[in-house]
């Protein structure tokens, strides 16, 4: 089969499409003929950080068609249509077929395409859990989102939207216009205008891009309100792992997510995308062909939204 492999002198990016041996499904594993990926930071951040996967193929956020499946499997048949986060089980995306357990994979919603299925499990899973588990987000509140034009910000407007609150989005000059038409009441562009500047106090700061002082944001916080750090900088995520506990001791809880994998978020959020609640925004399509472009375009920071590959796309 075809598959992006890392490979360290390889140029651009350190991938190479190649031939490589088609995985076999062990009793408890799932086989998926891949029809598409997203790019995450799960993908360039632990390639940058030389945290390689064993079969030393990246990409997490998949869906495709059951192939087959290990005598053990009790949720999926050949010709079902899934889509899964294979970041819990070795990664593997970029390739015509993959190995999944059980616990990575949900079943497509039929009138979801493939590319816009492929596009929301580890960036819609990140936004939901910021917003609502750690950020217990309420109808009415005042959410500010930082950095809200790549993938996980654009779904979190719309997330913020479909919880009622009353949603601010920083994000730059050339994506002002893209988180109003998502739904945000007020855009902040963040190379006019410092978001914490002003007497605005907000019930939820999500961090998802960027990097802001961790007391900025508090001080623009309400008495009891949270801010949750999804990402941005390494700096920054260092210093709210190290200093989050002693500023949270008031009221105002400075947090940090870990998102996981979740399959009950998954359906929950297909179903929403299903239902055009939500829509993941794709900027870029790309070919197996051309990967190793769609990590280096993505690693840039710059993404208005998700990167897609279509894999396999007239199979
Ligand atoms: N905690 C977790 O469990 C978890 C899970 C998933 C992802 N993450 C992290 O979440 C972050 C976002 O992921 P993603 O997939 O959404 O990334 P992404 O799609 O690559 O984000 C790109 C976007 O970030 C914006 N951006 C860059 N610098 C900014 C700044 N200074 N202020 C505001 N916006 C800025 C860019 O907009 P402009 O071009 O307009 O600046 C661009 O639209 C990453 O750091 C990732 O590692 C964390």
């Amino acid at each position: 089969m075809k598959a992006v492999v890392y490979n360290r002198e390889a140029k651009p990016y350190r991938l190479v499409l190649r031939e490589v041996e088609k995985p076999f499904p062990k009793d408890d594993e799932v086989l998926v003929s891949i029809r598409a990926a997203s790019v995450n930071a799960a993908d360039y951040r632990s390639m940058k950080m030389g945290m390689i996967p064993a079969r030393k193929i990246f990409g997490a956020d998949i869906s495709g068609v059951v192939e087959s499946a290990g005598k053990n499997v009790k949720l999926f048949r050949p010709g079902d249509e899934v889509v899964g986060d294979l970041s819990g089980c070795g990664f593997g995306g970029f390739a015509d077929f993959a190995l999944a357990t059980e616990k990575a994979l949900v079943h497509k919603p039929a009138g979801l395409s493939f590319e816009m299925a492929a596009a929301l499990p580890m960036a819609s899973m990140t936004a939901l859990q910021a917003l609502r588990n750690k950020g217990q987000i309420q109808k009415g509140q005042e959410v500010c989102i930082l950095g809200s034009s790549g993938g996980v910000g654009t779904i979190a407007i719309q997330l913020a939207r479909h919880f009622g609150a009353v949603i601010t989005a920083v994000c730059s000059t050339q994506n002002v216009e893209q988180s109003q038409l998502l739904g945000a009441d007020r855009v902040i562009d963040y190379s006019k205008e410092d978001f914490a500047v002003g007497n605005r106090k907000y019930d939820l700061i999500i961090a998802v891009n960027g990097n802001y002082s961790l007391l900025k944001c508090r001080k623009a916080l309400k008495a009891d309100g949270r801010y949750v750090l999804v990402g941005g900088a390494l700096s920054q995520i260092f210093k709210a792992i190290v200093i989050g506990k002693p500023l949270s001791l008031g009221r105002k809880k400075m947090l940090f997510l870990a998102a996981k994998t979740d399959t009950n978020d998954l359906r929950y959020l297909l179903g929403l995308a299903s239902d055009g609640i939500i829509k993941p925004v794709i900027e870029k399509y790309f070919s197996p062909e051309t990967t190793a472009e769609a990590m280096k375009y993505a690693a840039g920071g710059h993404a208005r939204g998700k990167v897609v590959i279509k894999w396999n796309p007239e199979a």
